[in-house]
Parts: C-alpha cells; structure tokens; sequence
C-alpha cells in the first residue's frame, strides 16, 4: 500500500484538531529537516510531514536512522506550545507512552517503552523518536517530533549491524501491518492525549508501568563516562535517576545520555 497521499491519510483519521496540515514526499533527506523547514516558514502546530523513504534519516546522538522504502513510518510532526500545553522536556516520554499503548491497541500485543523515548519489543527496537528544538531566545519557539516505526521489514532488510538490536513489528506479530491504519491509531491517540479533555496534564500514567528497566540493574553512558546502577525512577522532568551501589544518584536528562547495557 502506497502511504503518500495526503487525501487517502486524512480519511483514515479521526483526529480534525490536533492534525492540521499534512505533507507526504516520496523521498526525502529527513522529514524532521523538512519539517524544521516549513516551521521556520510559520507552519502550524501538527505539521505531518511524512515519507516513504528517507535518504539521511537521522537518529538521536548523531546517528544515522535506516529508512527503507515503503516498509516503515517516518514521519515528523510540529509543535508549538501556544497550541500543545505541556512541558515540553518530557515529550519524548508522552509520545513513546502514546506509541505504546497505541501499538498495543491496535495489535493486542504489549510493547515496552525504553528511556528516553524508545518502543522495545523482548530487547530489540521497534520505534525511535528524534525530538529537535528551537528557540527564540530562550523561550521555546516550536519542536518537531521525528517518528521512525520498523513495520514490515524482513530480518533480511535490516543491514547486518542492525539485526541483533532491531526488530520490526512484521517480525514481532508474523503478520503484514496496514501501516494507514497504523499511523491513523497513532495520531488519534496523540489527538485524545494533545487535544482532549486532560490534554494540559504533564501525567505519564503508564509510562513506568511499560518501562521494562525500572528497577534493574543498568548502565548508562553520558558523554565519555558510564554510571552503572538500579534504574530507580524518572524525575517530574523526565530524567532518568539512576542509584549507584554506594547510594549515590544521579540524574540524566534525555538527549545528553543513553541507556546502554541492561544488565540481567
Ligand atoms: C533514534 O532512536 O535514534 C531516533 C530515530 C528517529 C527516526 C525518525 S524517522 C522520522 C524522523 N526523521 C528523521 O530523520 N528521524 C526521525
């Protein structure tokens, strides 16, 4: 199924608040470049910007996000806080809370979500998010939300480097995934959790009760340094709060520090 008409996308959708424009290229070097683009050019809050293929997708701490044709979702979104009221330092967290649970509606199949802002399936990932922001001075201007979902992937699309840590949910379900109907479910979500009557709440009600490494023991690298410790919780900000054997904590925020050995 091709994904690329904007017309065909809006009719699977419920959501006619939170989604305002919507953008589908073919190809494009990233949707979150092009996303920051049309911001920049004074794009509305719900921005869709959505490919089949991305050429240099972008990953978080630099890397690079492997975007095949036709068989993910990469798409963007944009939002402006005068629009979206919430504290934008933990949006990485709602949206991968929000992805979770949509993915298990619509599958019936419980996917975990990893700190920052990542959708786990027994250890591999499924679903990525790049959140980028930008400032005038130093008051939020707007963010772009990059989503990437490994949806009908074969073991075999996955370059070599990628197959001990990627999964896709083709590989998870032994099913081909309608991925329209996919991302409708997302969106909806988003719409119910942006636009609906608790829309202002910062809660993340299920986050911890999806997040398969609080309270185990982890590592985590921030910079050249590696903390090792107990997950102990996420902070009101969305850090990470990791206790170490002698008692000390610390605190990591999202962007500057990943999770990178679970230690079982
Ligand atoms: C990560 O886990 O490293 C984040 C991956 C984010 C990938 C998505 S795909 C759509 C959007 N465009 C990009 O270039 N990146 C994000």
């Amino acid at each position: 199924m091709i994904l690329y008409d904007p017309d065909i996308i809006q009719q699977h959708l419920q959501t006619n608040r939170f989604v305002r424009e919507i953008h589908v290229y073919r190809s494009v070097t990233s949707t979150n470049t092009v996303a920051k683009r049309l911001a920049d050019a004074g794009a509305p809050s719900g921005t869709l910007v959505l490919a089949e293929k991305q050429t240099t997708g972008k990953g978080r701490m630099g890397r690079e996000w492997d975007s095949p044709e036709g068989v993910g979702l990469w798409f963007s979104l944009i939002f402006r806080p005068k629009s979206v009221r919430i504290d934008y330092r933990l949006l990485p967290l709602i949206l991968s809370e929000e992805i979770a649970l949509a993915l298990r509606d619509h599958s019936g199949v419980r996917f975990a979500v990893k700190w920052p802002n990542d959708i786990h399936y027994s250890g591999k990932k499924v679903c990525g998010i790049l959140c980028e922001s930008s400032y005038v001075g130093q008051k939020l201007d707007y963010a772009v939300a990059g989503i990437g979902m490994n949806v009908n992937q074969g073991e075999s699309d996955f370059p070599e480097t990628l197959r001990k840590t990627a999964t896709s949910l083709r590989e998870v379900l032994g099913k081909k995934v309608d991925r329209l109907a996919l991302l409708a479910a997302i969106l909806n979500n988003f719409e119910s959790r942006f636009c609906g009557e608790n829309a202002n709440g910062n809660h993340l009600t299920h986050w911890r009760s999806l997040c398969a490494e609080l309270g185990s023991p982890i590592t985590v690298r921030f910079g050249n340094q590696s903390y090792s410790g107990i997950f102990h919780d996420i902070s009101e900000m969305g850090e990470l709060i990791l206790r170490e054997r002698n008692g000390n904590t610390h605190k990591f925020l999202s962007g500057e520090a990943t999770i990178v050995k679970e230690l079982k």
